[in-house]
């Protein structure tokens, strides 16, 4: 029922915007209450309604909750330096003209990270069971803003949103999006930049590949040779670089308060270069290989056989799992080509118990998937096709899998032949094939019930800055993200588009470098 209401409404929306010419009028005017990504679950516009930002709005926060205030400041922050208006965030004792963000009261379909948004003449209201419901309810209602509300500059408005309702929840627990500060060594403003970025797509896991044959990027008590040697350098030959813990506890907070769990990846046994290049006992010959600067996989691993190996990965763990505040460590296991096929198995045997000893639950690559009769161990699918009899395997014996197919996920394929960046081993991956896929029914006999969820990789060898991430990550990381939180009722290729090009004009405010693709109509 609600499908077909959604649908109708982005029928009407687009018949309006086609009546206006200047750019900037035609997008808010073809906006309604569905003009965001993701789709919500379900929106029932309603023209008579529309809510005008005044100099005289307030944002009003649950009275008592300290989460729920900083939600609203956030919020404020967005919409301060684009409006010039005050915007005071104040506990919701009083009432007035305003939008309120509460807790409780909300459609018990909501869940733990959904929300309710009503639009109407004189108030928003936002109703949540957490906070992190409420921050998810002001990244939708960001976007129903006209897009120079993402300026930092000033603007002229009219700031108006337009009216309804909508009851919104997400369809997978987990909504990932992956960065190689590997490959390429990103900084701590880098990452935030990321995050910042993500959140507004509803992104809430952020999954840091933090070593690889290329350089190893977090401090770990008793092995200062791994960052001051291992993280020295990077793909090309630069001076890659590591994050200290006080900087990776930063980033996690950061992460955090926008409601995102960051993921610690450490990639063993294999891609482990930068390490045994920092510690020549890791080595099964004792000898300490040149760090790597070049983009090759595959030629490296730990030596199995070593007690020293599982003294050194427990000390990993143990570290990992005191700088993570969520379930998971990724323990990699990926492209293990110098690793016999028996140590990997005698090592993953090994490790994930480590992992679970420090209180985690182990992810890997899917390839640990033949190592496991652990059903918490969670192998994260990359393969370029839809079926895996090991990941099924997995499954039917209760494990969960999470999604990345590379041909469809992997933020660092070209878009086409002539993308300046990005490689092209899983193919090309122009927005449609990005966001054509189902995560729900992908690999042969692995149901529904047995996904997390997505996640978009983005793997760095050919990426150096942010205007790099942000060429490869958009417009296709909302693709996933929307494939991650909409109910599959709402897939719609037209829709999505339509929506999508009114990002660009946010993009355009943020000052995002995002990828103009030719099969989008964009707006600015
Ligand atoms: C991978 O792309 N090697 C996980």
């Amino acid at each position: 029922m609600h499908v077909r209401r959604f649908l109708t409404v982005m029928a009407v929306t687009t018949a309006t915007a086609a009546t206006f010419s200047a750019p900037t009028t035609a997008a808010q005017a073809g906006k309604s209450l569905t003009s965001v990504i993701p789709a919500p679950a379900e929106a029932w516009p309603d023209a008579r309604q529309a809510f005008r930002l005044n100099w005289g709005t307030v944002i009003f926060t649950e009275a008592g909750s300290r989460e729920a205030m900083a939600v609203g400041r956030q919020l404020a922050d967005v919409l301060r330096p684009s409006t010039g208006y005050p915007l005071p965030v104040l506990p919701a004792l009083a009432r007035g003209h305003g939008i309120s963000l509460l807790l409780g009261g909300a459609d018990a379909r909501v869940g733990q990270e959904g929300y309710q948004l009503a639009v109407e003449r004189d108030q928003i209201v936002i109703r949540a069971n957490t906070p992190a419901g409420l921050y998810a309810g002001t990244q939708t209602l960001r976007q129903l803003l006209p897009a120079q509300v993402e300026s930092k500059t000033r603007h002229q408005g009219p700031w108006v949103v337009p009216g309804g309702r909508i009851v919104d929840y997400p369809r997978f627990a987990h909504r990932g999006a992956m960065l190689d500060v590997a490959r390429h060594f990103f900084g701590v403003d880098e990452v935030k930049r990321y995050i910042d970025q993500i959140a507004q797509y509803k992104i809430n896991r952020l999954h840091l590949h933090l070593s690889d044959d290329q350089g190893w990027r977090i401090e770990i008590p008793g092995w200062p040779r791994l960052t001051s040697h291992g993280g020295s350098t990077e793909v090309g030959g630069g001076p890659g670089g590591f994050y200290t813990r006080s900087q990776y506890l930063e980033l996690v907070a950061y992460a955090k308060a926008r409601y995102i769990t960051v993921i610690p990846e450490i990639d063993m046994p294999g891609h482990t270069n930068a390490a045994l290049a920092s510690y020549a006992e890791l080595n099964c010959n004792g000898i300490a290989p040149p760090l790597y600067t070049g983009t090759s996989v595959g030629f490296s691993s730990l030596c199995i056989d070593k007690e020293i190996t599982y003294k050194f990965v427990e000390d990993v763990i143990r570290e990992l799992a005191a700088l993570t505040p969520g379930e998971y460590i990724h323990i990699g296991g990926d492209e293990t080509h110098a690793t016999k096929p028996a140590d990997y198995v005698k090592f993953m045997q090994r490790v994930t118990p480590i992992v679970a000893k420090y209180g985690k639950k182990a992810a890997g690559w899917h390839e640990i998937a033949k190592t496991q009769s652990d059903p918490s161990v969670l192998p994260q699918y990359w393969g370029t096709d839809d079926v895996d009899e090991e990941v099924v395997a997995a499954t039917q014996r209760g494990s969960k899998v999470l999604l990345s197919p590379a041909h469809k996920s992997y933020l660092d394929m070209k878009y086409d032949r002539s993308t300046p960046l990005g490689l092209t081993w899983a193919g090309l991956i122009e927005v449609d094939t990005a966001y054509g896929w189902n995560p729900g029914s992908f690999i042969r006999n692995v149901p529904e019930s047995s996904v997390l969820g997505v996640e978009a990789p983005l793997w760095s060898e050919t990426l150096e800055n942010s205007d790099h991430i942000e060429f490869m990550a958009f417009p296709r990381l909302p693709a996933i993200a929307e494939l991650g939180w909409s109910p599959w009722s709402t897939h719609d290729w037209a829709s999505f588009s339509r929506r999508l090009a009114l990002q660009g004009d946010r993009w355009v405010h943020q000052g995002v470098n995002f990828y103009r693709s030719p099969t989008i109509a964009w707006t600015s």
